[in-house]
């Protein structure tokens, strides 16, 4: 490219502007994004493959009819409608999903936005209010848009980090005039590609049947993917993928998308009349609008973009990595994180000191390392009908309060954790009895319940005050070292008494802005709390969470089958060390199944490992389990935590077994988890495929050594296992 200008990362990674082309380059280490100015409008040339050195501007297509509007103004509909426009905006000409509906102070909407000018720069910006990747090692490009009617500016931010395939986005809106403007939509990105038999894959569920694999023809119109439930929701997750026919692990083109947004989202891919592909992704226009007056700015959530033409697992792994290295920052983040029991599973309401303590001493006879006490402990809370908000310890149950108790459970060598609810209002509490106020309600309407609760107004700042300072009391009050912060409903009847009429569409984002700011303050007052976010399971198991907490509870299903494929789901987008994944009693409470002890300490290995049952009602074989199921997880806490994790195979797809692996960062270790769903009969061994090994290196399993191209190539043989639910360990070493 000539006339360039350039900043160079060490991994060779870099963002270019091309004065004279007027094209901008950005290069990560296997792809390339490139925009070019045309007309002052900034269109979207390639998203792919990392293109070397070419001026690739003609796939912009200026010189075909339409033409661009200054050669062609006859017919600019024509050209609005057609180019692929980075950041589009609606009511002007381009029918195809807008970014931007900004509505002026007569009411009327429509924006047209040309480009102003760049900047290029070394870190990354923090997003105010909202999580983000960060980090030292990234640079950043910003263009400048402008729109000369409304006075608009607006900001769109590219950013890479070295040695990582991917490119976070976010677009900062700017009222540079006079006039009131509404915001009536603000996406996060957009780009687009030619259709060549792309796919769309999501993740889909519901409660305790989160993130399951789907993939959606695309055909002309939209596949659309959202949450409309003020939680990145069981149902849908914030995450689309634009795949090739052909996709697997290994092969096949990917363009991924993932929100780093814990509320609302819309993610729409769509097919246009020339076979063009627009995928956009951003807060769900729904339910949301955000007043903008002079001098004012909205910072959209930040989009992770990761482009793949190694199949699924090259986009896992960067995705993991960039959440490891540049989202996630407690200080747990890369520690190993105590082996937990909670008692949510083992007594539900039903418990006092004398219960806990009995459950924390045999656990801690067993190497357990942590008690978390869940929900029940507050208030009058016997039953999911009342109490939330209410904040004081019931010593009715807890004689001696949380100070006795925890002290009692610190002399026993363990730490102590404990759940909160604080978005929540119970109507039969006092605080909802002092504060109907509080709670979320459309005027004269009696607010819908769900789990017998409320949703807290987080628009109201006393709300916010109220909320922190009932959790930090009850953290000051004894040596509590984590909590689980949980969130049982979705938003419904979005009306606050508190905000003007003209900004109620702002209540289910703030929420969100509440939620985030209430997280922020705790990690900057506690900075040694271990958070471990939660929603009804896995309702919000986002990226927006991950900043505040590097550990997310996966899903109240706890069955180790069912569980296999919820974590691989999981696992598609997230690093294992986030992953809250607990060995539970059998018969399992949700579904009844009946399974090994083995089996589900093999499958809890692969998240952050705990107990969720009621350690005095088990035998003593199986209380021996635990202390070698702890020893094992503590041998391969690194690896799990660290190292790459490869999908081997699939129990969703093949209803038969499972099996992942993992390898240390030197390559030089690693485990394969294996599962036998199903015993089958007159069966020979399974031969199983591993990835990512050295061809020419020779690896050592089970005292058998193998090359490393037998075994990503040929494959490895795993014998049958006699009885159903079974599973194995084994470890890979390099010779
Ligand atoms: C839902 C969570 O997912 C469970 O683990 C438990 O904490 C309950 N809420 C308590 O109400």
């Amino acid at each position: 490219m000539q006339g360039k200008k350039r900043m160079i990362n060490n991994g060779g990674d870099m963002i270019l502007f091309d004065e004279n082309r007027k094209v901008f380059k950005i290069d990560t280490p296997d792809s390339s994004y490139i925009m070019g100015i045309v007309d002052g409008y900034l269109g979207h040339i390639y998203y792919g493959k990392r293109i070397e050195g070419s001026d690739m501007s003609y796939l912009l297509r200026t010189e075909e009819y339409p033409f661009y509007p200054s050669k062609c103004m006859g017919e600019k509909a024509g050209f609005l409608d057609f180019f692929p426009m980075e950041y589009p905006c609606g009511n002007i000409g381009d029918f195809r999903e807008s970014c931007l509906d900004i509505e002026n102070s007569s009411g009327q909407c429509g924006s047209e936005l040309k480009y102003k000018s760049y900047n290029i720069f070394k870190g990354k910006k923090e997003l105010e209010g909202l999580p983000a990747t960060w980090g030292q090692d990234c640079e950043t490009l910003e263009i400048v848009l402008y729109d000369e009617v409304l006075n608009l500016e607006v900001i769109l931010s590219y950013s890479i980090f070295d040695g990582i395939d991917a490119i976070a986005k976010s677009v900062r809106i700017v009222n540079k005039g006079t006039q009131d403007l509404l915001i009536k939509k603000a996406l996060s990105s957009s780009i687009t590609m030619e259709q060549k038999k792309y796919k769309v894959l999501t993740l889909s569920g519901s409660w305790a049947r989160e993130r399951k694999q789907q993939y959606q023809q695309i055909g002309y119109g939209s596949v659309v993917n959202e949450s409309k439930r003020g939680i990145s929701s069981h149902q849908q997750h914030p995450f689309s993928a634009v795949v090739s026919e052909n996709i697997d692990q290994c092969n096949g083109e990917v363009y991924g998308m993932h929100f780093v947004y814990s509320g609302n989202f819309i993610s729409k891919v769509e097919l246009d009349q020339f076979d063009n592909i627009r995928a956009v992704m951003g807060i769900h226009p729904d339910n949301f609008s955000w007043q903008l007056n002079e001098n004012e700015s909205f910072q959209t959530p930040e989009v992770v973009l990761v482009y793949s033409d190694k199949g699924l697992g090259h986009m896992t792994r960067t995705l993991h990595s960039l959440y490891r290295k540049h989202l996630i920052r407690s200080k747990w983040k890369d520690c190993q994180r105590p082996v937990l029991i909670n008692n949510w599973e083992a007594t539900y309401f039903d418990f006092d000191t004398d219960k806990i303590l009995k459950i924390a001493k045999e656990a801690s006879e067993c190497g357990i390392e942590m008690f978390v006490l869940d929900d029940g402990w507050f208030g009058e809370r016997n039953d999911c009908d009342r109490s939330l908000g209410d904040w004081v310890v019931n010593e009715n149950k807890l004689s001696g309060g949380l100070d006795y108790l925890v002290k009692e459970i610190n002399k026993l060598g363990m730490k102590f954790g404990i759940w909160f609810e604080p978005e929540m209002v119970s109507p039969d509490s006092n605080i909802y009895r002092e504060h109907p106020e509080w709670a979320l309600a459309i005027e004269n309407r009696e607010p819908t319940q769900a789990r017998n609760q409320l949703v807290l107004d987080f628009s109201r700042p006393e709300v916010l005050d109220y909320v922190y300072n009932s959790i930090s009391a009850v953290l000051k009050s004894a040596n509590i070292e984590y909590i689980k912060w949980d969130m049982n409903r979705p938003l419904t009847d979005t009306g606050s008494s508190y905000l003007p009429k003209k900004q109620q569409g702002e209540i289910m984002h703030r929420h969100v802005l509440g939620l985030y700011s209430l997280q922020e303050k705790l990690i900057k007052e506690f900075p040694d709390l271990l958070i471990e976010n939660c929603a009804s399971g896995g309702a919000r198991f986002d990226p927006g969470m991950l900043y505040y907490s590097p550990q997310i509870w996966c899903s109240d299903d706890t069955d180790a089958i069912e569980r296999l494929s919820i974590q691989e789901g999981t696992q598609l987008l997230y690093p294992l060390s986030t992953i809250g994944a607990h060995v539970s009693a059998s018969p399992n409470h949700i579904v009844g199944r009946n399974t090994s002890f083995d089996l589900r300490g093999c499958v809890a290995l692969a998240g952050t490992f705990g107990y969720e049952l009621d350690i005095t009602k088990l035998a003593d074989e199986e209380k021996q389990q635990i202390c070698e199921q702890i020893k094992r997880y503590k041998k391969y806490s690194r690896l799990i935590q660290q190292g790459d994790y490869y999908r081997i195979a699939s129990y969703y797809d093949n209803k038969e077994y499972d099996c992942l692996e993992i390898m240390d960062d030197s390559g030089k270790n690693g485990i394969i988890n294996y599962t036998q769903v199903m015993a089958k009969a007159n069966v020979h061994s399974r031969r199983i495929y591993l990835q990512g090994l050295d061809e020419n290196a020779y690896y050592r399993i089970e005292n058998k050594v193998y090359s490393g191209s037998a075994l990503m190539f040929a494959g490895f043989l795993i014998q049958p296992i006699h009885g159903d639910f079974a599973a194995k360990i084994f470890e890979i070493t390099k010779e």
